[in-house]
């Protein structure tokens, strides 16, 4: 059972969640209510409004984004290099303690 660090920098507030592996990293952040996941979509990867920064550390061992997640990336104003889409994160027990950011335009 992977543990992940949800924070925002902005306001100072920081989760830590308790996952499933095999749950993707919005549905985990939706239903334990993190503000800024809004996941308008429900998770089919054409929205964007589940954007997350994944902290450098645990980028690598993410699988890589599929080209449909980096083109819905490449139109988001708050765009970094460590952004992906946390619906299209799956989570594994090798992803323990992953950690993210939450952008502050999601505020
Ligand atoms: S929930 Fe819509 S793209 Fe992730």
């Amino acid at each position: 059972m992977p543990k992940i660090i949800c924070i925002n920098d902005y306001e100072g507030s920081r989760w830590e969640l308790n996952a499933d592996s095999g749950c993707t990293l919005m549905e985990v952040t939706v239903n334990n209510n993190v503000p800024g996941i809004v996941a308008e979509c429900g998770g089919s990867c054409s929205c964007a409004t589940c954007h997350v920064y994944v902290d450098d550390l645990w980028l690598g061992k993410l699988e890589e984004a599929t080209q449909e997640e980096k083109d819905l990336i490449e139109f988001l104003d708050a765009a970094r290099s460590n952004s992906r889409l946390s619906c299209q994160i799956l989570l594994t027990d090798e992803l323990d303690g992953l950690t993210l950011h939450i952008p502050e335009s999601q505020e």
